[in-house]
């Protein structure tokens, strides 16, 4: 696997490939990889000729009291993994190859609507940070396929609109959540969790299941929703929402509509935690 930090690196290992006519597939990530962002590898490898990863801790799409000084670095462990998967390429540009006129100096690219509803709501300016970022990776790597986790999912929606209004010849492929053994879906900040938080934190994915398992036909959206928030808080969590939707984030009309999903969002300490399940039509 080879690892370049300059554009330029990295445009001549792609631009050779294109020409032999390979296909690329690209992960964006911020690192501190685990499974499931290897998963999404793996998935490039089967869409792709060539898969390139990345690792940047993105300042823009943090909040100015969220994590980014202590968001996870690991970067040797995480080229170990990411070579063992089968990626062929790791770009890890600095924040000034970037943001070449600092983080607040460049274009901003805004998805509307979506990016105000949800985790939007609650991380004010977190889309439009994610959105810039890989528009701009996008154009650097210039991928023909790229591969987001369905774990982030309002993300991945995201990504789609972002891919459709500025016309970026990409396809976008979801990957599946990995989870751990209890069911807790891996992230890179559940290593924030304390023992006893750790323990409680499954329950955010058994509710989502209760929600399943109580939709469609299990009541109106509106109850199905505040009584999951209850079990969450009886838990121990803090809520920021449960929500029913429709697969494009609108909002239904009721439980028993086909293709819906259940999103939360919730704290456990200082620790935020983020998942969604897909409700099976009746
Ligand atoms: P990061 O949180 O590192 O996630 C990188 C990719 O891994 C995302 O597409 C995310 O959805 C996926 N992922 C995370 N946990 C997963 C799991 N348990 N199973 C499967 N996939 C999982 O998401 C970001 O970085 C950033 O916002 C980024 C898109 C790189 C822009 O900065």
């Amino acid at each position: 696997m080879q690892q370049v930090k300059k554009l330029e690196q990295l445009e001549a290992l792609v631009s050779g490939w294109r020409r032999e006519g390979q296909v690329i597939g690209f992960v964006p990530t911020m690192g501190n990889l685990h499974a499931g962002h290897h998963s999404l590898v793996e998935r490039a490898r089967r869409e792709a000729d060539r898969v390139v990863a990345s690792i940047f801790v993105n300042p823009t799409q943090f909040g100015p009291n969220e994590d980014f000084a202590r968001y996870p670095r690991t970067p040797q462990a995480d080229a170990e993994g990411l070579e063992r998967v089968g990626c062929d390429a790791l770009f890890m540009p600095s924040v000034q190859t970037m943001y070449p006129y600092g983080p607040e100096g460049c274009v901003r690219v805004r998805v509307p609507g979506i990016t105000d509803l949800l985790d939007g709501a609650h991380r004010p300016g977190h889309f439009d940070g994610v959105a810039t970022v890989v528009a701009r990776l996008f154009n650097m790597v210039r991928p023909d396929v790229a591969v987001f986790g369905a774990k982030d999912y309002q993300q991945l929606q995201v990504i789609h609109y972002l891919v459709r209004d500025l016309a970026f010849p990409i396809r976008i492929v979801a990957g599946e959540t990995r989870r751990e053994p209890d069911g807790l879906a891996m992230s890179s900040r559940n290593q924030y969790l304390s023992a006893p938080e750790r323990e409680r934190a499954a329950t955010l994915h058994q509710v989502l299941q209760w929600v399943r398992s109580r939709a469609p036909g299990g009541g109106s959206p509106e109850v199905l929703e505040r009584e999951a928030a209850q079990r969450l808080a009886a838990a121990g969590f803090e809520v920021d929402y449960v929500s029913i939707r429709r697969l494009d984030l609108g909002q239904p009309a009721d439980a028993a509509e086909s293709s819906l999903i259940v999103l939360a969002a919730a704290r456990l300490g200082n620790t935020r935690l983020i998942d969604n399940l897909a409700l099976d039509a009746g």
